[in-house]
This record gives C-alpha cells, structure tokens and sequence, in this order.
C-alpha cells in the first residue's frame, strides 16, 4: 500500500483591481454574463468570461429549464459554444462568477463536479494550461491550470 498527498496551488486576491487592469475588465464582463443569465428556478446566477490566446473574448451564463436537469451551466454552456464555433482555438483563461440577488456572492464560484471534467477535456485538447479564476467578494481564487481542480479525473 502507498498513501500520497495530492496538492493544489491557488493563488488568491483580495480585489479585482490587484489582479490587474486585464483581468479586472474580464472579471466584469463575468458580471455582465451573470446578469444576463437565465436562472428563474434557482436564482443563482452565473457568469463566465473566456478569453482566448488571440485575446478574443467570450461570455456565457447559466440556462435553466422548467425540466431542471435540461439546463446547462454557465461553465459548460460557454465552453461548448467556443468549441462548437472554433474548435481550433486556444482557450488561455476562463473567470467564473455567480450573483444572488444582484450581487457577486461571498465565496467565488466553484464549478461544479461535471463542468471541471469538461474543463479539463478542453485544456488537454490545446497544447497550453487554462488558466481558471473563481470569483467572489471576499477572495478571488486562481488556479493555472484547470487539471488541478480535478486531478482524479474520469479516464476512458
Ligand atoms: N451552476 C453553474 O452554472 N455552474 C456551476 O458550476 C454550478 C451550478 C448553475 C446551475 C443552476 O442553474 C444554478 O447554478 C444552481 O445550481
């Protein structure tokens, strides 16, 4: 038997403005997804921001349905639409954001379980790490690659 330790790394700020002028405009445009969102059944709104190596941007958000699980999250919803679109693109970033009530919540957005395996599917499909941030009020959380928010991952 072996026992290991698996570690992250994750850098955290305290503001948009100390991650930079860069980011900080990203992190907004995550607030302007969140808002546009469709969540009327969890009122959980989620705004994702995607910035490619060419320096082209993306938003998505969350879509919810009457059906509950027809609906898609932000993080997925975003990352399928660029692939779809241009599948030959490298994804250098990705901020998650979500809103309650109008306003950013305390702790950053964490993607879920499902999203984090299509994260890191993206990323092993281009040659560079993808640079996640998670965004919050009191932390904004960032980790440079998205394999280590999920380093068990599904293998086929
Ligand atoms: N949601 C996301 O958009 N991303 C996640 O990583 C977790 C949850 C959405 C799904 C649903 O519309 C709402 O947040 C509440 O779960």
């Amino acid at each position: 038997m072996i026992s290991k330790e698996i570690r992250i790394a994750v850098t955290e700020y305290s503001s948009p403005e100390e991650t930079g002028p860069e980011t900080a405009s990203l992190i907004q445009l995550a607030a302007k997804a969140a808002a546009q969102a469709y969540a009327p059944y969890s009122g959980f709104n989620v705004g994702v921001a995607i910035e490619l190596t060419d320096g082209t941007r993306f938003m998505s958000n969350n879509q919810e349905n009457k059906a509950y699980p027809s609906g898609l999250c932000a993080e997925r919803t975003g990352l399928f639409f660029v692939k779809a679109n241009h599948p030959d693109s490298t994804i250098r970033r990705m901020i998650i954001l979500a809103q309650q009530d109008g306003m950013t919540t305390e702790e950053p957005a964490f993607p879920c379980g499902a999203c984090r395996q299509v994260m890191v599917e993206t990323e092993e499909r281009q040659e560079i790490p993808m640079e996640i941030l998670m965004v919050g009020r009191n932390r904004i959380v960032r980790v440079e690659s998205a394999g280590s928010l999920l380093p068990l991952k599904f293998i086929l």
